[in-house]
């Protein structure tokens, strides 16, 4: 059975307001998707700005309403729960962002920010504040920082540090699943490599389902086993990562591969920091 199943969902964002009653045509963000993540995967969903991927992802966090389609995550039928069983849920389907600037709350300390999520699924995570400190510093160890990071702020790090502090937020409440929204897109290309394998190595510790989404084949390359190629809202292709790269069957996964500064995995910078291990 599939963790994460989406089924022909469309998303239309409503056109502008025009005169009284009038609307301009909307805008079709997402167009009959369909895709199945079977636990302990590491999914790729691929394309270019603009094709839809962020929005998928609000879709499945329910923070957009679906215009069709349905969303399953392990058995349940996402945008028919409750609120409150949603809250509950949550825990277990958590995101990391693209952008490790935006993404952390520069008045709090490292401590607070990666605690935040077990304060507030307390219910189902009842921890007292000197266990919520011991969880913290587990977490931090675990994602490649230090002790004497706990009470510094997110200005003090630099990005591939605020990434690692955003990825420790993220496993704070234990999911199961992780939703990688681009985590490496904003970092330098050194740092990156470093970040990808860290997020290897804590899939493989943790039994983690990924989610992972990227404009950059390369990186789906490395961390994924299988992949879907969004273009415009629409998935165009999907299936095993080592069959899309050798024989892609769309025009438009021939020109993303084309695009790929580096398409031989064993010359990337990824797997060359794998053999060195250097930490960013
Ligand atoms: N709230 C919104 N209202 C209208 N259009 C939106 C909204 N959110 C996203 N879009 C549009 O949907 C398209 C897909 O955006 P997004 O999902 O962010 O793409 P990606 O993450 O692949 O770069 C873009 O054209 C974007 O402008
Ligand atoms: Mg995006």
């Amino acid at each position: 059975m599939s963790f994460l199943r989406i089924e022909n969902v469309s998303k239309v964002f409503p056109g502008a307001r025009q005169g009284l009653f009038g609307r301009a045509e909307g805008f079709r963000a997402l167009d009959d998707v369909s895709l199945s993540i079977p636990r302990g995967a590491s999914f790729g969903l691929v394309g270019e700005s603009g094709s839809g991927k962020t929005t998928l992802t609000r879709c499945i966090l329910r923070l957009e309403t679906l215009s069709a389609g349905k969303i399953w995550f392990d058995g349940t039928d996402l945008h028919q729960l409750p609120p409150q069983a949603m809250r509950r849920l949550r825990s277990r389907l958590q995101i990391v962002f693209q952008d490790p600037y935006a993404s952390l709350d520069p008045r709090m300390t490292i401590h607070d920010i990666i605690a935040e999520p077990m304060v507030i699924h307390a219910d189902t995570m009842p921890l007292s504040a000197r266990q919520r400190t011991e969880r913290v510093l587990e977490l931090l160890l675990q994602v490649g920082l230090r002790s004497e990071h706990l009470f510094r702020y997110p200005h003090e790090f630099s990005g591939g540090q605020r990434q690692r502090i955003g990825i420790a937020r993220a496993l704070a409440a234990k999911p199961e699943f992780l939703i990688l929204d681009e985590p490496t897109s904003a970092l330098d290309v050194s740092v990156q490599a470093d970040v990808l394998n860290l997020l290897h190595r804590l899939q493989d510790e943790l039994g983690l389902t990924y989610f992972f989404i990227s404009h950059d084949l390369g990186v789906v390359r490395y961390v994924c086993d299988d992949v879907a190629v969004i273009w415009r809202g629409k998935l165009v292709e999907q299936g095993p990562v080592e069959r899309i790269f050798d024989s892609p069957q769309n025009d438009y996964t021939r020109m993303l591969l084309d695009a790929m500064p580096d398409p031989d995995p064993d010359l990337s910078p990824f797997r060359r920091a794998q053999t060195t291990g250097e930490i960013a």
